[in-house]
């Protein structure tokens, strides 16, 4: 019985060694699982051991245990010439997980934009566009802006040639629609403005703003201020204050600077918000009546409220963005965290 068990290992050392030798690269590891595995050939001697004399035992034990380490040797010999992809064999596991790709997603300011437009629809706005090449006339003249005007001035302009400029603000889109529509109107309008300023860590040369304009008849500052309340809450919260603070804008009579409780300390006051407890979120106001009289809007019988405000910024105060740089720098590092 122990000679006969010996002389089946060494059969087996033979046999396995000659096909070792001979298999193809890619049936390596089938051969492994063969000679070797736990179901394998080896294995299946092994099972008589318990048949032996206690004393044979490790004789025979031994043996099984030179021919195994043999031919594992030689299999893994051969599977290193082979070459890298074979010799991987044991790690190559077909059912892992792949590597996660990047698929894209919407930019943080595009999510906002998209967020602000979608309340607002719910509000009865409809979403507008209007041109960025824009002519001096829409951009500042209509709006009751003169062009020696300081406010002209304030905003930094891009000519494009003598008449035609890059848009400072969205408020042009204003005077288009009410040329286009007769009231009552409800818009918004999202787009890209241009103005000469430097880049630092809260200016950008190119930036986003998001237009807002209502008007019909017997629209008051009661309207406009609970269409901004209603806003604010759905936005940044429900328990989100806001806060009226008398402005200047040639366009709007009243003016006011809106401010909202402060996202991060909730209005206690804390370095974001500079010790306020506010922050600033946009410029509004009643329609100028001159301007209403520039687009053939009468007057005495049309009021209405008009906003202005920047998704950059907001985006930035929504998610504690200390630098507006990093949102046009477009490193995926910093873009992915906000798929
Ligand atoms: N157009 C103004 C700006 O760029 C914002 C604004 C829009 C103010 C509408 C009042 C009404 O700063």
């Amino acid at each position: 019985m122990k000679a006969d068990l010996i002389a089946q290992l060494q059969g087996l050392e033979e046999e396995g060694t000659v096909a070792v030798q001979e298999a193809p690269p890619e049936s390596l590891e089938g051969l492994r699982v063969e000679l070797l595995g736990r179901k394998g050939r080896l294995t299946g001697i092994l099972r008589h051991v318990v048949q032996l004399a206690p004393e044979d035992r490790p004789v025979v034990g031994a043996e099984a245990n030179r021919v195994k380490q043999a031919l594992s040797e030689l299999l893994d010999a051969r599977a290193a010439e082979a070459g890298p992809a074979e010799a991987l064999g044991p790690l190559e596991d077909l059912t892992l997980p792949g590597r996660r790709r990047w698929r894209g997603g919407l930019h943080p300011v595009t999510q906002t934009v998209n967020e602000i437009c979608d309340i607002f629809r719910d509000l009865g706005f409809s979403r507008v566009s209007g041109p960025e090449a824009e002519t001096l006339d829409y951009n500042f003249t209509k709006l009751n802006i003169p062009l020696d005007h300081p406010a002209a001035d304030m905003h930094d302009t891009f000519f494009l040639n003598e008449g035609v400029v890059l848009r400072t603000h969205t408020s042009p889109v204003q005077a288009r629609t009410m040329e286009r529509c007769a009231p009552p109107v409800r818009v918004v309008v999202p787009g890209m403005c241009y103005r000469r300023d430097a880049w630092d860590a809260s200016h950008a040369p190119a930036f986003e703003q998001i237009e807002g304009l209502a008007v019909d008849e017997g629209i008051s500052f009661v309207d406009f201020r609970a269409t901004i309340d209603e806003f604010v809450r759905r936005f940044f919260g429900p328990a989100t204050r806001t806060r009226f603070r008398p402005s200047y804008f040639p366009f709007t009579e009243p003016s006011a600077e809106v401010d909202v409780s402060c996202q991060i300390c909730g209005g206690s006051g804390c370095s974001a918000c500079k010790g306020t407890g506010w922050m600033e979120i946009m410029g509004a106001g009643m329609v100028h009546p001159k301007v209403f009289a520039n687009v053939g809007y009468d007057p005495e019988r049309y009021t209405g409220f008009a906003f202005g405000m920047g998704p950059a910024r907001i985006t930035m105060l929504r998610h504690r963005i200390p630098d507006i740089r990093l949102l046009y720098e477009n490193d995926m590092r910093f873009l992915e965290q906000f798929a």
